[in-house]
């Protein structure tokens, strides 16, 4: 079979070593063919496809990045199934392994039921995909954002400041409910958990008050009840979603107004996504990469790989992207009852 792969949406740490297994195994087990699809669906409409021999992948688990690139374009905004079943055509592959998050899975899903072969390989650091345990990324991001706040706290005590750290997390707090665990924060704000401005500077003031130097984690996709982030609508993405950001410059000038206490913000953006991945995050991607290139070869198209416990599995691709995977107020509560 000849087989095309392709990395869409926000890059991710792992993404190589997804292409490293697929590749690999696909060679070695079954004697498959790979071509690279560059830029994401951008590279299927526009034809930018390059041959992806075993010599090309060696070496590629601990590599952040894609070497394949990628980018927001919708296939859908370029033609739709018909551009894209003409380029296959004319490279005569026979089948995508499309490694990305919600919007890259859905697409995958619209072009399954237009009868394209499809397997998808779900990631993304935030971690908010339905029907697996975990996405590869995440891990990483997580690691990069405890050490980000275990440094800023030594530097907030220093000063006998509170210390605002904004993470990654559009529409969920995964990254800044394990990052602020891990690292013992004062307080942490996610979308899913309605807080009042006045439990934040209520949980400052009593760590302050207890001699500490109050670290508040908050994810961007935060606001508090009945206001909705003003977000940026200048600069959406290709899927149509707002830029977000400036939550945590607003936390911090809300707890320096209320409380009096010096504060300092530091946004981690991008950090979070770039470098090498973690070695949990490197071991998940090389297992949905060779997982995916055994659904290929059984032909489960519509289907993505996932993790369920400590299995990899296959789950139909339209439960993987009927609903998104949010913390539960339970897991939050259980860091809350150490808030302050
Ligand atoms: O979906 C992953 C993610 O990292 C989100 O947490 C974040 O909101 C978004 O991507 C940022 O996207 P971009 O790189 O396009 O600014």
């Amino acid at each position: 079979m000849k087989i095309g792969l392709l990395t869409a949406g926000g890059d991710c740490p792992g993404l190589n070593a997804v292409i490293r297994g697929v590749v690999l195994k696909g060679d070695r087990i079954y004697e498959h063919e790979f071509v690279g699809i560059k830029g994401g669906f951008r590279g299927l409409v526009q034809d930018d496809i390059v041959p992806l021999p075993r010599q090309r992948v060696r070496g590629l688990s601990k590599v952040g990045g894609t070497i394949l690139g990628t980018s927001r374009v919708s296939p859908f905004d370029h033609g739709g199934t018909e551009r894209v079943q003409e380029v296959m055509d004319k490279h005569q592959i026979d089948a995508l392994v499309a490694i990305g998050g919600e919007g890259t899975l859905t697409v995958a899903r619209m072009f399954h039921d237009d009868g394209i072969h499809v397997v998808g390989v779900p990631k993304t650091i935030d971690n908010d995909l339905s029907a697996t345990d975990r996405t590869f990324g995440f891990d990483t991001a997580v690691s990069v954002a405890t050490e980000s706040i275990d440094r800023l706290r030594t530097t907030g005590e220093a000063h006998s400041r509170c210390m605002v750290v904004e993470v990654m997390g559009r529409q969920v707090g995964w990254i800044a409910l394990h990052a602020g665990m891990a690292s013992g924060a004062h307080v942490i704000l996610i979308p899913e958990v309605p807080v009042t401005r006045e439990q934040v500077c209520g949980w400052v003031q009593h760590a302050m008050d207890r001699g500490r130097a109050p670290v508040v984690v908050v994810a961007e996709g935060f606001s508090f009840p009945g206001e909705e982030q003003q977000a940026d609508t200048r600069q959406a993405d290709a899927l149509g979603r707002p830029r977000l950001g400036g939550i945590g410059e607003q936390v911090t000038r809300l707890i320096e107004e209320q409380t009096g206490i010096e504060t300092r913000n530091t946004t981690l953006g991008h950090l979070q996504r770039g470098g090498v991945p973690s070695s949990y995050d490197r071991v998940l991607a090389t297992r949905f990469g060779t997982a995916a290139v055994d659904a290929v070869s059984a032909k489960l198209w519509g289907t993505m790989v996932a993790l369920q416990g400590i299995d990899i599995v296959n789950v139909n691709l339209r439960d993987a992207t009927s609903a998104l995977k949010t913390v539960p107020r339970d897991q939050w509560e259980e860091a809350a009852i150490l808030f302050g």
